[in-house]
């Protein structure tokens, strides 16, 4: 299984940073020629960008892993009896994409028996590759990641993330408690570069109360392996997920 393991995270890094090319050529010809858009909720978008770069990514892994299952957040799920799943969302941070911000990212994850063990990221606006292996480590392209594991954080700043699926409160109560502890916050609207940022230690923590596998997956890999403190749960249609050193993780939970 390791050397399968292995061939697969190999697989999923090129893999991302062709799919994130694809979907950043999109990105470039927006403004000129403008994309098909579907409203899929309040606040929920869709282009046919979104769609192209997921169907690219699901024909390539069922070109090389036809034995493996497929949830992707524009079209759902293959082989759910398989081994392992790659889990995929196209573009994380769909809004900033359409707005032509350069916040967004390709997020892939191969996921066995409820674990993340292969955790791969790509930003194509900055060709940043975050990538995580179970039990080998986690990358930001080169360079090995590993957060802050002491409690002298010289400036606190968590990103936060607000599904209107979960009370307003929540979220406002998060916020005012970091305040109050002199931590600043910031909302930059990709839940799977948020995480990846905590890993890269540009963050101190991540918190979203209502997220999609796709969302998360990914992350939770690459932060494991950076050492960071992670816990999510499952909850009704999603999940709630909050990452961080481990200096924060009691505060961020409240
Ligand atoms: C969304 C983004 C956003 C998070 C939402 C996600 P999408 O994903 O990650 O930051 O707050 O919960 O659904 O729709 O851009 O792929
Ligand atoms: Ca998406």
């Amino acid at each position: 299984m390791n050397n399968d393991l292995q061939q697969r995270y190999t697989f999923a890094c090129q893999l991302a940073k062709e799919a994130g090319t694809i979907a950043h050529t999109y990105q470039k010809k927006l403004v000129e020629e403008g994309l098909d858009i579907d409203v899929k909720g309040r606040q929920d978008f869709v282009s046919v960008a979104d769609k192209e770069t997921e169907n690219f990514i699901r024909q390539q892994l069922s070109l090389h892993y036809p034995q493996d299952g497929f949830l992707g957040e524009e079209s759902g799920v293959s082989n759910p009896d398989s081994e392992g799943t790659w889990v995929v969302d196209p573009i994380d941070g769909t809004t900033n994409f359409l707005r032509q911000q350069p916040m967004w990212c390709v997020s892939i994850a191969y996921v066995v028996e409820g674990e993340p063990v292969i955790g791969v990221i790509y930003d194509p606006c900055h060709d940043e590759l975050f990538s995580a292996l179970v039990g080998q480590g986690a990358w930001l392209n080169n360079r090995p990641l590993e957060v802050n594991q002491g409690d002298n954080a010289i400036v606190g700043l968590v990103n936060l993330g607000y599904s209107a699926k979960m009370p307003l409160e929540n979220y406002l109560a998060t916020m005012t408690r970091l305040l109050e502890h002199g931590i600043e916050h910031r909302r930059h609207g990709s839940a799977a570069l948020g995480l990846a940022h905590v890993a890269a230690g540009r963050f101190d923590g991540y918190r979203e109360d209502f997220i999609n596998a796709w969302d998360i997956m990914a992350g939770i890999a690459i932060l494991r392996e950076a050492k960071a403190d992670v816990i999510f749960n499952q909850i009704a249609g999603g999940y709630a997920i909050q990452a961080s050193i481990p200096a924060i993780s009691d505060l961020l939970k409240g």
